[in-house]
């Protein structure tokens, strides 16, 4: 079974407001799938139907080849779950924590022990190891919840907005962490604000929004989906910029008058780029500014979704 994950049609409505109206993608083994989405889209209701978590009206959801409705013991049993709301145990240490989450998982207790060492390590927590979790700085409890949802080594973990408020270091750290387990041979399904954070990390993507998945690919294809890198030219004062605009005939030109730029689609990025410079110098216009905008995912998530991610 190369499929660990295999969404049907999924809908979810809670009381009249429908969040899913047929929802459908799948998660080989032994890759990432970034979940996107604008705010209330219904990533974390995916994520917690696919962890058996929630109840959902239509559709069907296998989990390593499991009915998360008739089978929902047995994928519990392969899955690991960081929810976007820490579920650690705040009185008590962080080694106490993962050892207790060990026993429920039904290690022997010389086995939760020896996981918990591994993981406190793993995760840079060793120092911390026997401090209560409520003294955690918020980096230190993402990775201890982390750790936590790892203690039984599942194949397959639910990411819901991992590094959501970390700060650049620790959301490294944690990018690290992610990609040593899927080298491992973990399967991960991650939601993220962060479209830099797909972008690094995830082999396939896809943009749920109005209940349905809109958009779907590696980042390279979403991105190749929004066209060609764009040459953006300043300009100094008016004059000059009303110059410009009339020496650059080229097609798709988006102009902004406010801030003097020009925004040029370039297909053949440096030759093309020559070319416009050329012109506009062999025609005495001097540009003040200038810059490639390569598409980013921001992008794509803007022109599908008609908002920011933000
Ligand atoms: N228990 C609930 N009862 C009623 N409505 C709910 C419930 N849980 C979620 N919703 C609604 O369902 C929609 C989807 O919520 P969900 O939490 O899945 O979104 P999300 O994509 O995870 O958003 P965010 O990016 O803010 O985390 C939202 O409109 C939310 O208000
Ligand atoms: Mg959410």
């Amino acid at each position: 079974m190369k499929q660990s994950i295999k969404v049907t049609n999924l809908h979810k409505s809670y009381g009249k407001v429908k969040v899913l109206k047929g929802v459908n993608f799948k998660v080989e083994k032994g890759t990432i799938l970034a979940l996107l989405g604008p705010n209330g889209a219904g990533k974390t209701t995916t994520v917690r139907i696919l962890s058996t978590l929630l109840s959902y009206d239509k559709g069907k959801v296998q989990v390593n080849g499991f009915d998360v409705k008739q089978d929902a013991d047995k994928v519990r049993s392969v899955i690991g779950l960081t929810g976007q709301a820490a579920a650690v145990d705040e009185l008590l240490t962080g080694r106490e924590n993962l050892v207790m989450m060990g026993r429920l998982y039904r290690l022997t207790s010389a086995s939760a022990k020896q996981r918990a060492e591994e993981l406190l390590k793993d995760f840079d927590l060793v120092d911390a190891a026997d401090r209560p979790a409520k003294t955690y700085s918020g980096g230190m409890r993402r990775r201890l919840d982390l750790a936590v949802s790892l203690i039984a080594a599942p194949p397959l973990i639910f990411l819901d907005e991992p590094t959501t408020g970390l700060d650049p270091r620790s959301r490294k750290a944690m990018w690290k962490i992610i990609e040593n387990l899927v080298k491992e041979g973990t399967t991960i399904l991650l939601t993220t604000q962060y479209l830099e954070e797909a972008d690094q990390l995830a082999d396939n993507i896809i943009v749920i929004d109005g209940g349905k998945v809109i958009a779907e690919g590696t980042a390279k294809q979403l991105k190749s989906k929004i066209g060609k890198d764009r040459l953006e030219l300043g300009f100094a004062s008016n004059k000059v910029f009303q110059q410009a605009k009339k020496a650059i005939k080229n097609q798709g030109v988006d102009t902004n008058d406010k801030e003097l730029l020009l925004s040029i689609p370039v297909k053949n990025s440096s030759r093309d780029v020559r070319d416009i410079l050329d012109k506009l110098e062999k025609e005495k216009i001097t540009v003040d500014n200038i810059a490639i905008h390569k598409p980013t995912l921001d992008d794509v998530f803007l022109s599908v979704t008609g908002k920011e991610d933000k």
